[in-house]
Formats: C-alpha cells, sequence, structure tokens
C-alpha cells in the first residue's frame, strides 16, 4: 500500500493578500506527509516545467527528508511515499520511475503481475531498466506506446498500457512537453480533487483536503486526463461522468478514512489487503504457487521438520499454518513461542527449517529466536509484512505477507495475510515434496481465492456483530472455545479483546473446557466458538453445550448452509474450506472493537502496549 498524489494548476491563487499560492512542489510534498501513513519507506516528486522539462527528485527514507527541486515555472507534478513490495527501500527502487529517455514519469500503488514478462519483453527491445520495480515496465510501455505510434500522446498511450498490465494499479503519468497528468485505476484506490483553479489525485483524500473538498472516485478501468481544473474520465475509450461529490470528514478522519479508529479501519480493509497478499502468487488452473521464496531447488524436500518461531498474534497465526503444513506436506511442524525458544538437541539442523512469522519484522524475541536458529545450522525463512526490516536481512529468504501498513496497535489485518501467506507456503511445500495432489492443491488455492470476498461478507454484517458486543459487552469475563484450524482462531480471539478492552478473555481448546476451566464458565461468560470446517464443528458444539448447562451465553461462528439452533448469537461464515476459520476470526475482530468502543478504550493504542516490541 503506497501513497500517490498529483497536482496541475494554481493552488489558493486568489489569496487575498494577492501573494502567490504555495509552489506546486511544496502542495505535492505536503500531500505526500498527510499520505506517509500508506507507507514510508522512501518518497519522490516528478516535477513538469515549462522551462526544465521534466524534473525527478527520489531518495529512500521518509518524506520530510525529501528535498523539493527549486524550479522557477511548474505547472504540474506527481509524488509518492512507497511501501515496499518489490525490492528493498533503495533510492533506485523510489518513485517515480521514468522510461528510458526520461521524458515520462510514473507513480504507481498496487503490484503489476505480469511485470517479469514484460520485462523480459522490454529489455527484449532495448529498454534499460535501473530499478528491481514491478512500476518500472510502466514507463517504459508508456515510451513504446508513443514510439509506435508517432501520432499517440500520453492518454493514448496510457490507455494502451492499462490493456497490457496484469494486477492491481493506482497510476499516475506525466510527460515533458504534454500539459496532462493521466491517471488509471484497477483495483487499487484513486480520487480526484477538484479545485478552482487546480486539479488533484490522489490515493485518498487526505492527501489533499486542505485545498478542496470536491472529489470525483474513479472507478475500475477508468482513465483520466486532468488539467488544471479541468477533469475528463474515460470507460472503456468512452467518456464518462463519474460525479462530484463533497468530503464532509475532517482531516484526521480522512486519514482513518472516515472510520473512527485505524483498527476499525484496517480490520475493514482485509479483502483489499488480501487480494495484495496473494496477488500474482496463485495459479489456480495448475495448482502451483510462486512465492518467490529463493530456496535452491530440492531444499524444501529435503525439509524434515519445520518449527515456527512467533509472539503473540503472530504465534497464533503459525499455530494455524503448522497445522497446514502437516496436513498438505506432511511434514512435522511445531510453533514456539519466540522467547521459549530454544534449537533442541536431537534435532537435525541442516534439516530443519525455523520459520520466523512476524508482520514488523523486529520483534527482539523473534529476533533472538532467529539467531539461535543460525547459531545451530538451521535454515530460516522470514514470513513478515516489513521489507528490509532486520529479520529478513538475519534470515536466509523471505516471503512478504504485502498487508500495507498497520497502524492499530492491535493486529488484524496482519494475521489474515500472515495466515494467507502461511497457507501459500504450506501449498508450495506439499506441491515441492509431492504431498499434495494438483486436484487438492487447486481446491485449497480456489478457497484462498475466495477469501477477500469471504471476508467482505463478514463485514457486510458488522451491525448484527455490533448488536451482540452491546448485548454482552459487559459480562465478566468471555471464553473462546475452537479445535483444530479453530484453536489459534480462538486463541486469537480472546488476545483480541483484551487487549483493547481489558476485559478478562481466554482461549481455550474447546475439548479441555471440562478439564478445569468449565469450574470458571457462569451466566456471566459468554463462550464464543469456531463452529466451521476444519475445526470439528460437531465436536465444539458438544462443549459449547456443557457451557450453556452451566447458563453461559453461546455464541458462534458457524459454516454458511449449517445451523446449531441453540446457539444465542449466530454468525454465518462464507464456505471457503480451510481458510474459514480465518475468516470466522473477522467476526471476532469486530466482537473485540465494539465491545472496546461502547467501553471508550484508547483502541489504537492500548494502555501498556506498543506496536513493534524491540526489547527482550
Ligand atoms: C497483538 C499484537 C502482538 C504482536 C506481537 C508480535 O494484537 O499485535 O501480539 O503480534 O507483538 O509482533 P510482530 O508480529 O511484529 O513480531
Amino acid at each position: 500500500m503506497c501513497g500517490i498524489i498529483g497536482l496541475i494548476g494554481d493552488v489558493d491563487a486568489r489569496e487575498a493578500n494577492g501573494e502567490p499560492g504555495p509552489s506546486v512542489g511544496d502542495v505535492v510534498h505536503q500531500g505526500l506527509a498527510n499520505l506517509e501513513y500508506r507507507g514510508y519507506d522512501s518518497a519522490g516528486i516528478a516535477l513538469v516545467d515549462t522551462a526544465d522539462g521534466l524534473t525527478v527528485a527520489k531518495q529512500s527514507g521518509q518524506v520530510d527528508e525529501l528535498a523539493v527541486p527549486e524550479l522557477d515555472a511548474v505547472t504540474h507534478g506527481i509524488g509518492h511515499t512507497r511501501w515496499s513490495t518489490h525490492g528493498p527501500p533503495t533510492d533506485a527502487n523510489a518513485h517515480p520511475h521514468t522510461d528510458c529517455a526520461g521524458d515520462v514519469a510514473v507513480v504507481h500503488n498496487g503490484i503489476v503481475e505480469n511485470y517479469e514478462t514484460l520485462k523480459n519483453d522490454l529489455e527484449a527491445a532495448g529498454h534499460t531498466f535501473t530499478s528491481d520495480t514491478d512500476t518500472e515496465v510502466i514507463p517504459h510501455l508508456i515510451e513504446d506506446a508513443l514510439a509506435t505510434d508517432p501520432d499517440a500522446d500520453l492518454l493514448d498511450a496510457v490507455r494502451r498500457v492499462e490493456t497490457q498490465l496484469a494486477g492491481s494499479y493506482a497510476i499516475c503519468a506525466v510527460r515533458e512537453g504534454d500539459d496532462r497528468i493521466v491517471v488509471a485505476r484497477r483495483g487499487s484506490p484513486l480520487v480526484i480533487g477538484r479545485g478552482t483553479d487546480a486539479s488533484f489525485v490522489a490515493s485518498d483524500v487526505t492527501a489533499f483536503l486542505e485545498h478542496t473538498r470536491e472529489v470525483t472516485y474513479l472507478e475500475d478501468g477508468d482513465v483520466a486526463a486532468l488539467n488544471a481544473g479541468r477533469v475528463q474520465v474515460f470507460h472503456g475509450g468512452e467518456p464518462v461522468d463519474r460525479g462530484v461529490e463533497t468530503v464532509e470528514w475532517e482531516a484526521d478522519a480522512a486519514e482513518k478514512g472516515g472510520y473512527d479508529h485505524y483498527m476499525r479501519k484496517e480490520i475493514h480493509e482485509q479483502p483489499e489487503s488480501l487480494r495484495q497478499t496473494l496477488a500474482g502468487r496463485l495459479d489456480v488452473e495448475s495448482g502451483d504457487v510462486d512465492l518467490d521464496v529463493s530456496f535452491p531447488p530440492g531444499v524444501l524436500a529435503d525439509v524434515e521438520e519445520i518449527q515456527i518461531v512467533a509472539c503473540g498474534t503472530s504465534y497464533y497465526a503459525g499455530r494455524y499454518a503448522a497445522q497446514l503444513f502437516e496436513t498438505f506436506a506432511g511434514v512435522r511442524a511445531t510453533v514456539e513461542i519466540a522467547s521459549e525458544y530454544a534449537f533442541g538437541a536431537g534435532r537435525t539442523p541442516d534439516r530443519t527449517l525455523v520459520v520466523a512469522v512476524t508482520q514488523s519484522g523486529e520483534t527482539a524475541d523473534t529476533l533472538g529466536a532467529v539467531r539461535r536458529a543460525n547459531a545451530a545450522g538451521a535454515r530460516t525463512l522470514a514470513v513478515t509484512n516489513t521489507v528490509g526490516s532486520t529479520v529478513t536481512r538475519e534470515t536466509d529468504t523471505t516471503a512478504y505477507i504485502r498487508a500495507g501498513p498497520e497502524i492499530g496497535v492491535a493486529a488484524t489485518k496482519t494475521f489474515a495475510s500472515q495466515v494467507a501467506t502461511l497457507a501459500m507456503l504450506a501449498v508450495l511445500f506439499g506441491r515441492d515434496r509431492g504431498a499434495l495432489g494438483a486436484a487438492d492443491a487447486r481446491s485449497v488455492l480456489e478457497d484462498l481465492r475466495g477469501l477477500p470476498g469471504a471476508v467482505q461478507q463478514v463485514l457486510d454484517e458488522e451491525e448484527a456483530v455490533r448488536e451482540a458486543a452491546r448485548e454482552y459487552g459487559d459480562s465478566e469475563a468471555f471464553f473462546f472455545i475452537g479445535r483444530a484450524l479453530g484453536v489459534p482462531v480462538a486463541l486469537e480471539g480472546a488476545l483480541k479483546l483484551k487487549e483493547i478492552s481489558y476485559d478478562h478473555a481466554e482461549g481455550f481448546t474447546a475439548g479441555e473446557l471440562k478439564h478445569g476451566p468449565l469450574a470458571l464458565v457462569t451466566s456471566e461468560t459468554p463462550v464464543l466458538a469456531v463452529l466451521t470446517e476444519g475445526a470439528d464443528a460437531g465436536e465444539t458444539m458438544n462443549n459449547v453445550t456443557e457451557a450453556q448447562t452451566r447458563g453461559a451465553p453461546a455464541l458462534g461462528c458457524v459454516s454458511a448452509g449449517e445451523a446449531y439452533g441453540t446457539l444465542d448469537v449466530s454468525f454465518s461464515v462464507p464456505n471457503v474450506g480451510v481458510v474459514e476459520p480465518l475468516v470466522a476470526n473477522v467476526y471476532l475482530q469486530l466482537f473485540a472493537y465494539h465491545v472496546a468502543n461502547a467501553k471508550g478504550r484508547a483502541i489504537d493504542k492500548p494502555r501498556n502496549l506498543a506496536k513493534s516490541v524491540t526489547v527482550e
């Protein structure tokens, strides 16, 4: 998830005191600062100037470290703040990217799934690349389109290039000598701001809200040309009218997408973040997965044991994954809380793969475990959200979860993307080791492909969850239960509730309830159960009944098409096979959020907690 902005025209040019308004470069720079929450490992600007043509400034680091080029006659410009997905956060990988001649500059948010093929073709045709990014193919394709048709202008070229790209993108392009910004959108957000003498474009309205509240939202497949104060939108080559809306939010709320808290925004971002996680990695037809993990051929087949190390929510993602590794790949998989990890005697380091799961990539306990694994001589793999983080430097290879920045301290969308990434890894392992046949792999990949849509269906039920939170939110304690893949989800559900509401919440293996915890169950302790595919729902329901017999209200996340008439509240989970418990977790996230919100808790910054725990 990156942030992009473009501006053409004069901002506040008619100030009462007659002084000129701020320069295009300064407004673009400020817009980037407003968007920095979308990603912040590098930033860049391209300015078009009637005297000097196209000037690009870009570098790794934060937006405030970027110096805006001082130019006299700038008419328009584009900018980008990056959250790396392809290639580390270096100066060369920062956007904007340019063509060979340096006449065209492009900023991009999203992932070009077919960039490798496009890059190979472009290189074969003589184009030279200077970065590791997927984005760089776009200015070269534009250059190619302009060279192929001498009558074509920037708008024609972007229209043509747009049909060549697979994946998701929001693009802004400028060209020396062309007095427009041309933009295109498919799968990544893009909104146009309509000023009197200026037009803006950005990933979201936060970027330019101080200048205009009149906006036009682009739709997938739209291409638009922006002049100062004039905007033309096209779809399928035909002009379309997308209307103009007025934004009512204040800047702070806009940054949270209109939500009261980042956590709720991030819960709602899960369909988009999961799409990014899965983009270009699933070949459903063949049952294969492409995760870019760089182990030499045969290494995965040779692994005897997988040890997953992680903390907190990432540990629960690991517990989910361990079951998938055993099922899909027939390999022994253990999960250890990172602070407790020691490479056990009697194990064979060079046939053990240690997988460190950490969204931040900086958790001291997890890094400590990685160092112990490295010292023992094991192979190591990181699963993280943060390109260039310490864990990526200290492991042999990395699978990125691509969830975009998560600001709320409580992990939500990163948990979903961790599990999805690990599920792909488990399929990769299974295929490599010959343990997972193509037909079974196809079925798992189908379920993964259905994940973003299934999560959206759950989000659409938020009102029912809010209602349940209202009814049961003031209980004495909350118990979460599940079996099999439902166990990590029950544990994660309890962690989410306790950390943001400060209520007593615990997760149990459903079968264990009767071995002790049942003593805590009363009519004041609701039980929330995972009753889906992959979670042994029938047996779990027996344990729910045990709790209900002691007076506990029972809430269940139930596979669509199934019904348990005795539940007090039933939430329907779309049928997506082994990832159903992961979808059920979205109900538990919403439940935690609404219980905590009704109590007025500091949801995004719960007491005593930090987003990145860099001490052991
Ligand atoms: C809970 C939460 C924490 C983290 C844990 C590990 O909502 O966010 O439990 O999961 O501190 O953090 P990472 O994944 O950055 O290693």
